[in-house]
């Protein structure tokens, strides 16, 4: 999976001939997984029609402050769009367009989302050689990296006055693959492993029973995914579940038992540097495990059950340069429970369900969480998705990492 998936990307086109090649720009933000937004200058429209750029994007197509549909005019939020954006891709960008980008002029619609959004604004120059080394051109670049813009350099070859040089718009692969990179070498876990547990163990009883728990591993499927959208390397292993994820770097390893979980486990520890483990690992699997189904017979029967090996906290016995992270339910006595834990097992932060809030803990696609620090800090959070308790988690870590 691209890092550009599920990211919102407005692609703003300027009136260039290379204007002609984003259709194939849109489909390759597209296949990435990205939703994309078009919004163009006015004279752009010669160069490739609103029609195709909305068919390939599934949206509609802005290129003016209004429309008119069915006489009703209609004001196209150009702040809205703006903010809309998670990354703002401008290409091709004209000579013109980057000079008014760098003065501040306002007189469509693209500039004037530009100067509203808040996201990273790349731009990918195109025009003829003698302009691209024009002493203005050349200031519009200046000032627009100046202002954290990031240019996407024009390569040479054939131009469309047919002259030889610099000028001709990076390819679409190119820029994605230039946005690609730069967005992984922005990201604050690049270069770091991370090593997560999520969902229940089964513990067998004979070939077809087990012990199990109601764990749906979602909690650790999303904070695998908070993880990878922040640049980290993932090992998630796994129990049973239905969860499931694919991502350039996740790499998802499945087991069953308790036992397998903690030497999964333990053959990563060493090269982690975060660990965080929110699998609901069951604390007694049974003594004896019968190599054939156990036939009813009496009208009672019991199973004699023993200790799993507790993992998390034999991570935190032999630790060392590793971020540590253990999760706590709890239904009574929940903060001093939760404190307890992150002592005993060594960890840097502990995350504490208490079951006694609505839509925590199990099943549910919602958390509520309670983040305990190694200095005894307690953050409190509201109830949210699965998936913001995951970044909360992610910030919180890179936090602590950072004081
Ligand atoms: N855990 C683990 N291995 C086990 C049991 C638990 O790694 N055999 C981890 C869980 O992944 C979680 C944390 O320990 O991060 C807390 O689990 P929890 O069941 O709440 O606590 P326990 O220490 O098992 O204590 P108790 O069940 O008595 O509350």
């Amino acid at each position: 999976m691209s890092i550009l998936s599920g990211k919102n990307i407005l692609l703003g086109i300027t009136a260039g001939i290379a204007a002609y090649k984003t259709a194939n720009l849109v489909r390759l933000f597209i296949k990435a997984g990205a939703n994309v937004k078009v919004v163009m200058t006015p004279a752009s429209k010669d160069f490739i029609t609103p029609l195709t750029l909305s068919t390939l994007s599934k949206n509609p197509v802005h290129s003016s402050f209004t429309h008119d549909d069915d006489d009703n005019a209609m004001w196209n939020n150009h702040v809205e769009l703006g903010l809309w954006a998670d990354y703002f891709v401008i290409a091709p960008a004209t000579a013109n367009t980057m000079s008014k980008m760098a003065n501040g002029t306002c007189d469509n619609l693209l500039l004037a989302t530009y100067l509203s959004a808040k996201c990273p604004v790349y731009f990918a120059p195109a025009m003829d050689l003698d302009m691209y080394k024009h002493p203005s051109t050349l200031e519009s670049f200046k000032l627009l990296k100046s202002f954290g813009n990031i240019m996407i350099p024009a390569t040479s070859g054939e131009l469309a006055s047919g002259l030889v040089g610099e000028g001709r718009m990076a390819e679409p692969e190119d820029i994605i693959s230039f946005i690609e990179k730069e967005i992984i070498n922005t990201l604050p876990l690049r270069e770091k492993k991370v090593l997560i547990t999520a969902g229940p163990t089964y513990e067998a009883i004979d070939p077809v029973r087990f012990i199990g728990n109601h764990s749906s591993g979602k909690m650790g499927f999303e904070i695998a995914k908070a993880a990878a959208s922040l640049g980290a390397e993932v090992i998630l292993i796994s129990g049973p579940t239905s969860q499931q994820v694919s991502h350039s770097l996740i790499d998802v390893k499945f087991v069953t038992s308790a036992s397998e979980m903690y030497d999964a486990v333990h053959s990563y520890f060493k090269t982690v540097d975060i660990a965080i483990l929110s699998a609901a690992v069951a604390d007694y699997k049974p003594k004896n495990v019968s190599d054939i189904k156990i036939k009813k017979a009496a009208a009672t029967f019991s199973i004699e059950l023993e200790k799993t090996k507790d993992i998390l906290k034999s991570l935190g016995a032999i630790k060392n340069h590793q971020f540590l992270v253990g999760f706590a339910l709890e239904t009574n006595n929940e903060l001093d429970n939760a404190k307890g834990k992150l002592k005993s097992k060594n960890l840097n932060l502990i995350v504490l369900n208490s079951l006694n809030d609505q839509g925590a803990g199990f099943g549910g696609s919602t958390n509520k969480v309670t983040f305990i620090t190694d200095t005894e800090e307690v953050i409190e959070h509201q109830l949210k998705s699965k998936t913001e308790v995951a970044r909360d988690l992610m910030q919180q870590i890179i936090k602590q990492q950072h004081a």
